[in-house]
Parts: C-alpha cells; sequence; structure tokens
C-alpha cells in the first residue's frame, strides 16, 4: 500500500488506473482505524479493481476546538492495519492541500442534514459534505463506502451525490458493534472502565425500543422509557432520541412506514451515537400524525 500525500501523486495513479480500464473505491476516514472502518475496506476490496482509503482529521466538520485537538492521530498503526486488506493507497492529505488559502466554497446539504447530530453540532454536515464531495473528485471514485453507524451522513452524502450529479456511488455498510453490542467508535477508548461497562445500554435500550415501536406500542411511550433507563444506567444527557423516516429523516409519531430509531447521550463527557432500524406497522397515515409534514 502506497501512502500519497498531495493531489497531484493521486492524480496520477488514478489516471493511469483509469487508462487500464480499472474500477476505483474510496473509503474516507479520519483515521484511528478499528473494526467498523476495516469492514468497509474489506467490501470496497472486493467490489473494485483499485481501493483508496483517505485519512483526513477534517477541522471544518468539528465545531468544538477542543474535540479537534483532541482527535487520536494514528497514522502509523493505520497504515499498518490496513495492510491486511490490500487497499491500493493510503492518502493523506493535510489542510493545505484539502483547504489552500483561499479556499471560499461550502457544500450544504438541507433537509436530511437538520435535526439529529445536525441540531446538536451546528456547521458539522456542511464540513463533512464539502470534505466528501472534494475527496469523491479527488479520487475520481466510482464508489464511496460509508457506514450505517454514521446514518444521518451516509444520507447526507447519498443526497449530495444524487443533486450534484456525482459519478460516485454512495455504498452503505452494516454498523459492526463490540461483542456487548456497543456501536464501534474511536471514542468508546475515552470511556473509563465503569462507563465503558454502562455504554452497551444504547444497544439494548435501542432494540428494546424498536421491537415495543414495531410490534405496535406508542412511539411517545417507547421513547419516554428508554430515556429513563439511559439516565437510571447512569448517561448524563440525552442530546436526541427520535424516531424518523428512512431515508428522508422526516420525524415519524407512529411507525406507519419504515424508519430509525436516532440516538446521542453523553457518558462520562463523551458523546456516543448509534441507530437501528424499526420495521414499519402496515397501517394507513393520518395527517395529525405527522405535524412536521406537509397536510
Ligand atoms: P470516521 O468517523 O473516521 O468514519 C469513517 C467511516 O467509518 C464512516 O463512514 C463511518 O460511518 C464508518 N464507521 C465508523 N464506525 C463504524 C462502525 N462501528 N461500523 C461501521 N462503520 C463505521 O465519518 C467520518 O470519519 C468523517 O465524517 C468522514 C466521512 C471521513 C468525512 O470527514
Amino acid at each position: 500500500m502506497l501512502i500519497i500525500r498531495t493531489k497531484a501523486e493521486l492524480r496520477a495513479m488514478t489516471q493511469d488506473w483509469r487508462r487500464a480500464g480499472e474500477s476505483i473505491g474510496v473509503v474516507p476516514t479520519m483515521g484511528a482505524l478499528h473494526a467498523g472502518h476495516l469492514s468497509l475496506v474489506d467490501r470496497a476490496c472486493a467490489e473494485n479493481d483499485r481501493v483508496i482509503v483517505t485519512l483526513f482529521v477534517n477541522p471544518k466538520q468539528f465545531n468544538n476546538p477542543e474535540d479537534l485537538a483532541k482527535y487520536p492521530r494514528t497514522e502509523d498503526s493505520d497504515a499498518e492495519k490496513l495492510t491486511p486488506y490490500g487497499a491500493d493507497i493510503l492518502y493523506v492529505p493535510d489542510g493545505a492541500q484539502m483547504y489552500p488559502e483561499g479556499f471560499a466554497t461550502t457544500v450544504s446539504v438541507t433537509g436530511v442534514s437538520e435535526g439529529l447530530c445536525g441540531g446538536a453540532r451546528p456547521g458539522h454536515f456542511d464540513g463533512v459534505a464539502t470534505v466528501v464531495t472534494k475527496l469523491f473528485l479527488q479520487t475520481d471514485a466510482d464508489r464511496a463506502y460509508f457506514g450505517e453507524k454514521d446514518y444521518q451522513q451516509l444520507q447526507v452524502v447519498t443526497r449530495l451525490a444524487e443533486d450534484l450529479d456525482l459519478k460516485t456511488e454512495i455504498v452503505g455498510c452494516p454498523t459492526i458493534r463490540e461483542e456487548d453490542g456497543l456501536a464501534m467508535s474511536s471514542r468508546n477508548l475515552r470511556l473509563a472502565k465503569g462507563p465503558r461497562e454502562i455504554a452497551p445500554v444504547i444497544a439494548q435500550v435501542l432494540d428494546d425500543a424498536a421491537r415495543v415501536i414495531s410490534r405496535g406500542g406508542q412511539v411517545a411511550q417507547a421513547l419516554d422509557n428508554a430515556r429513563a433507563a439511559l439516565l437510571s444506567a447512569g448517561f448524563d444527557t440525552i442530546d436526541y432520541l427520535e424516531l424518523r423516516s428512512d431515508p428522508d429523516l422526516k420525524l415519524m409519531t407512529r411507525a406507519d412506514r419504515p424508519g430509525r430509531l436516532f440516538l446521542a447521550a453523553w457518558l462520562d463527557g463523551v458523546r456516543l451515537i448509534d441507530n437501528v432500524p424499526v420495521a414499519g406497522l402496515a397501517s394507513v397515515p393520518t395527517p395529525e400524525d405527522h405535524p412536521l409534514e406537509p397536510a
């Protein structure tokens, strides 16, 4: 696997591949790789002739400078973890490659970026949309792989690729979990031992609520019970716990179509997110069930 740091060198490689008629897959990451990231790389390697993994801790998507400063930077061990997978390039641009002096463009997606993490982290999805658009163009990718762990991000990226007529097909991949159910995340390492033992409650509570709702239980009641269970397990605050439609992410008060439960909660000073699918009930929706949608 080659480590490449400039757009020019990357372009030279992708042009050679194109001339040979080879397909290109990209896996955008911010590094600190774990089995969740590696599952995307594995899939990309299975589906493309050539694979580029990108590693760039994107300052534009952090609304909290402390969070950006604390983000782990582990390029050497990331490169080592990738070795067995057969990716061709680890692309590690620096800030000047991505955002040179005078950079003034923002890609902004409305609708699916609103609420959930978009509400809790203003500007976050503009930063994500801008950087992934650049990465798709720089890598000339046919396919790009994203985790369902960040489901709203997956929908934002899918929307922008379609709206901007990018040739890159967006491929969503399932969330990889620890044995106890906790969704893998580089943030999990920040949890002390006690809180780490509490963290899997997220997945249990979401699964329970999804089961209750998909069997016809009241959404508001199921969400109240889930919130109470999280707080009594030791979570400090809940940023959001909502049922949203899939894939347009509209707020739902009844499970009358397929949806997902979305959660962001704080534990031990660490913000954890997760989401699970909720099968829709085969009932007819009524307009008053959708106060946020036009009748
Ligand atoms: P990062 O958090 O490094 O995640 C890179 C990719 O790995 C994302 O598509 C994310 O959804 C996926 N991923 C993370 N944990 C996962 C898990 N447990 N199971 C499956 N996939 C998982 O997301 C970003 O970086 C950035 O926003 C980025 C898209 C690179 C733009 O800067």
